[in-house]
């Protein structure tokens, strides 16, 4: 039941960063930030069998807490989830620093989300950065007539440096407090939340993570290695008291929820639905 709402499963493949951006909480306190860590061939051959045995059929993300290109098995990984007989689509998002050093293992994505911070491309700015923006811009269209994928969304975000505590930026980007109480932004009234439905978190060495917007508790809810994707979906208890609370609106009576300031409301009865008949069946 719950699996076939699953939108999204993204992987944490390494919390190493090339940058630091001002509105990220690489900038602003990420413990992680120096740590070597990074998600192995075998992991990442689990997570895919997992995939598999539930015929996923959405987006993984290679996104996470770092940058992906760095782990250092990043090519290795990208064989393993670039299986031609996949039934799921691979969205790697990255700041591109490395697309050049690993161009094959890059296009074997569906989509490449391509982050650029540079105000050297800023579209808004002196005629010189419009320029290189609008040049950039050709390059990427060209790249996409030119073949069917892997697509590349580009997305040009310059970091001006001051945005750490504002949730809109200049490029309209709606960004979170990833769940840090500093820097909540937002007064939010008590919320539903559909990502906690919608998408999955799996961090560089199997955990589950109770969500991608929670980067200094951290929670872990169990691990790949010892519950399969299947099970934790389906059947994990305490996933399933933090849906229970987040669809009848209760942030505030959860640690990290209460503090984190992103919009994903739900909209529709069906979460609810859902829940109230785990509920009734328990
Ligand atoms: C953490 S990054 C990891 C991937 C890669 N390093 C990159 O920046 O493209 C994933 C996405 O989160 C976005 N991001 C960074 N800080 C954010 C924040 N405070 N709230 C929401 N999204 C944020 C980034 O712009 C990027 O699109
Ligand atoms: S947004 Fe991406 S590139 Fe920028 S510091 Fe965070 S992880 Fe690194
Ligand atoms: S309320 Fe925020 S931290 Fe909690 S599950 Fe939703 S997005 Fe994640």
């Amino acid at each position: 039941m719950f699996t076939n709402v699953l939108k999204s499963v993204e992987l944490n493949f390494t919390d190493l960063c090339n940058l630091q951006c001002s509105f990220c909480p690489h900038s602003f306190g990420f413990k992680g930030k120096n740590n070597n860590v990074h998600m192995t061939p075998d992991t990442a051959r689990i997570v895919k069998e997992q995939l598999d045995e539930i015929n996923f059929s959405g987006d993984i993300v290679i996104s996470g807490k770092g940058e992906p290109t760095l782990n250092i098995y990043f090519e290795e990984l990208m064989n393993i989830f670039a299986d031609p007989n996949r039934k799921y689509s691979i969205r790697l998002i990255s700041n591109g620093k490395n697309f050049s050093k690993y161009e094959d293992s890059v296009n074997k994505a569906d989509v490449i989300v391509y982050d650029v911070y540079d105000t050297a491309y800023d579209p808004n700015g002196t005629s010189k950065q419009k320029v290189k923006a609008a040049k950039l811009k050709k390059s990427i269209d060209n790249k996409n007539k030119n073949r069917k994928s892997p697509y590349i969304e580009l997305r040009i975000k310059p970091d001006y440096g001051e945005l750490e505590t504002k949730t809109q930026t200049k490029w309209g980007s709606n960004l979170s407090s990833r769940g840090y109480e500093d820097h909540v932004t937002k007064e939010l009234d008590d919320t539903t939340c559909s990502i906690i439905f919608e998408r999955l978190m799996i961090d560089w060495n199997g955990d589950y993570n109770l969500c991608c917007h929670d980067w200094f508790d951290r929670i872990v809810l169990g691990n790949i290695k010892t519950e399969s994707i299947l099970e934790y979906v389906e059947e994990n208890l305490t996933l399933m008291s933090y849906r229970t609370k987040l669809v009848e609106g209760n942030r505030k009576d959860l640690t990290v929820c209460r503090n984190c300031d992103k919009l994903c409301p739900i909209d529709n009865s069906n979460y609810k639905d859902m829940m109230d008949m785990y509920n009734a069946c328990k």
